[in-house]
């Protein structure tokens, strides 16, 4: 009995001590190693570190709807930055849970994370609940590993690949404006409210499945209703506390998720098959899946197995749909407020494109065009923050960052720093990126929306041709203002969208 009591003793007073150092001296000695350097932060709070207060902040700014001129989503979506960087300054230390993450807003800092060649700081480790979306995708892997996919998946984003995909891409767009010159002649007045939100889920949605699945596309489109279900069962549990082990509970969420990711996996595999099995002298085709396949292949080696060719696949439609579709919907809502751009855009689609349907070299002309995308992107960018980690004990700046410290870059914030974009950060004034982006702001590297570096987003010219001849056939046919019933209510999940959809007033150019 005194020998059990003994051992019980030793493994409680182990778990305290681990407790004690882990939760309590740890977060202790490394906020002092941090303020000697003149890093400060919110206090360390027992277990949960900066977790509540992130929630609670950002709480409070979810229940905000700004005004429609009103460009500073960070009220509502980066509520904890937009406290503590004016507290704490641009570098500043904050807890999740117990493990302390640094706040890098500075650009020459943020230039030396993203250009880093040498594994310094790779991607934070992201909850389990991310892989189901992603797999061992592009976007989550890293090393020799991330070379061999990046080599593979180049190939499918060349100029030259993208170019072909324009005519499938404008395809898929007269559809959806066939279904909106539909809607408003059934009006009497050709006005028409619809939400354009929806309506870019399922164009963009349509695109990612032709241009990646060509004639599969079909199957595509199953695998994206199902990928986009998963996505907010995903985003639901990431600013939960995992225990450990949680993720293979048979709870309600992970059985539907586990669903999901079936349907999936399953539906990936077979469009992989078939395409496989029906190879000819010319390769495995013009479309991303084929140029993948294509490039996969050396010889009798296989770059990336079958499990990776699907993961790809799965990050195609993740990486590329959600993101583009927001883009979108963020740059109609841009010009529905601010209709002397409206108009001037529209005049440089008549100038080039005429009623034509665009090709690649129209688009290519379409210099204003692509300044209100830029414009967009920089205050309205999908992607409102990156997440990095350091490896080692590195120097960032003047600031000495220990091993395993996770490394937040609050993109949307940056985009709005007065010192980098001048008085006029909050409004949105294309002009600013008249001679391109890298002269946009006082720092080249200053627009964050596609990051930049080695990891730079593989899809930024597919997205951007996608937005140019999305726009552009709108434009040819219609004028547009914003419904009184919306609400300007951006929210993060995982990308940044308008929470209670985009209301648009149509009106054909026609009538
Ligand atoms: C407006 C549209 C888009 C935005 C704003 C965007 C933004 C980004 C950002 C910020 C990253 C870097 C993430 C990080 O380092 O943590 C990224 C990476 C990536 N994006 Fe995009 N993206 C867009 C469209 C696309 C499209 C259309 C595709 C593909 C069809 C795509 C595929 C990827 C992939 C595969 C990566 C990972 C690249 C790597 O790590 O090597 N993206 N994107």
């Amino acid at each position: 009995m005194g020998l059990v009591l003994g051992a019980v003793s030793v493994v409680v007073i182990s778990i305290l001590g681990r407790i004690l150092l882990r939760q309590i001296w740890r977060p202790y000695a490394i906020a002092k190693y941090f303020r000697k350097q003149g890093v400060i932060g919110p206090s360390y709070r027992f277990w949960s570190g900066s977790i509540e207060e992130i929630k609670r902040l950002k709480k409070a700014g979810s229940d905000l709807i700004l005004a429609n001129d009103c460009h500073d989503i960070t009220k509502r979506v980066l509520g904890h930055y937009r406290e503590w960087i004016p507290r704490y300054g641009e570098t500043f230390l904050f807890w999740v849970g117990s493990k302390p993450t640094i706040c890098v807003s500075d650009v020459q800092m943020v230039k030396q994370i993203l250009s880093d060649k040498f594994g310094f700081f790779p991607k934070m480790e992201v909850p389990p609940s991310v892989f189901s979306l992603f797999g061992k995708g592009l976007v989550l892997v890293e090393g020799e590993e991330w070379v061999r996919h990046r080599r593979v998946v180049n190939p499918a984003f060349a100029i030259d690949k993208l170019k072909l995909l324009t005519k499938t891409m404008a395809e898929c767009t007269k559809t959806m404006i066939d279904a909106w010159v539909y809607e408003t002649n059934r009006e009497g007045d050709g006005r028409k409210e619809i939400d354009v939100a929806a309506y870019f889920q399922e164009l963009t949605a349509d695109v990612i499945s032709h241009t990646a699945f060509g004639s599969s596309y079909k199957e595509g489109k199953e695998v994206f209703l199902a990928q986009r279900k998963l996505q907010f069962l995903v985003a639901e549990s990431l600013l939960n506390l995992n225990f450990p082990g949680s993720k293979y509970y048979p709870t309600k969420k992970n059985l539907q998720k586990w669903k999901l990711e079936g349907t999936i996996r399953n539906t990936l595999m077979s469009i992989i098959k078939s395409r496989l099995d029906s190879k000819n002298g010319s390769g495995f085709g013009n479309d991303l899946l084929g140029l993948m396949l294509d490039a996969s292949r050396e010889g009798d080696n296989e770059l990336l197995s079958m499990d990776e060719i699907v993961d790809e696949c799965k990050t195609f439609f993740f990486a590329g749909q959600e993101t583009t579709s927001h883009l979108l919907a963020w740059a109609m809502f841009l010009l529905s407020t601010n209709q002397d751009w409206q108009e001037r855009i529209r005049d440089e689609v008549m100038e080039y494109c005429g009623n034509e349907i665009p090709n690649p070299e129209m688009i290519s002309k379409l210099k204003l065009v692509t300044m209100v995308l830029l414009e967009t992107l920089r205050l309205y960018g999908p992607v409102v923050q990156i997440a990095r980690k350091t490896t080692k004990d590195v120097s960032l700046g003047s600031v000495n960052i220990q091993k395993d410290t996770g490394l937040l870059i609050p993109i949307a914030m940056i985009h709005r720093n007065k010192k980098l974009w001048g008085a006029d950060a909050d409004e949105f004034n294309p002009l600013r990126f008249e001679n391109g982006a890298s002269k946009a702001a006082t720092h080249p590297t200053a627009l964050l929306a596609f990051s930049i570096g080695p990891r730079v987003c593989i899809g930024q010219n597919f997205a951007m041709l996608e937005a140019k001849v999305v726009l552009a056939m709108i434009l040819q046919q219609f004028a547009f203002t914003l419904s009184p019933e919306y609400k300007h209510a951006p929210v993060d999940v995982i990308t940044l969208q308008p929470k209670f959809g985009l209301p648009i007033i149509l009106k054909p150019l026609l009538l």
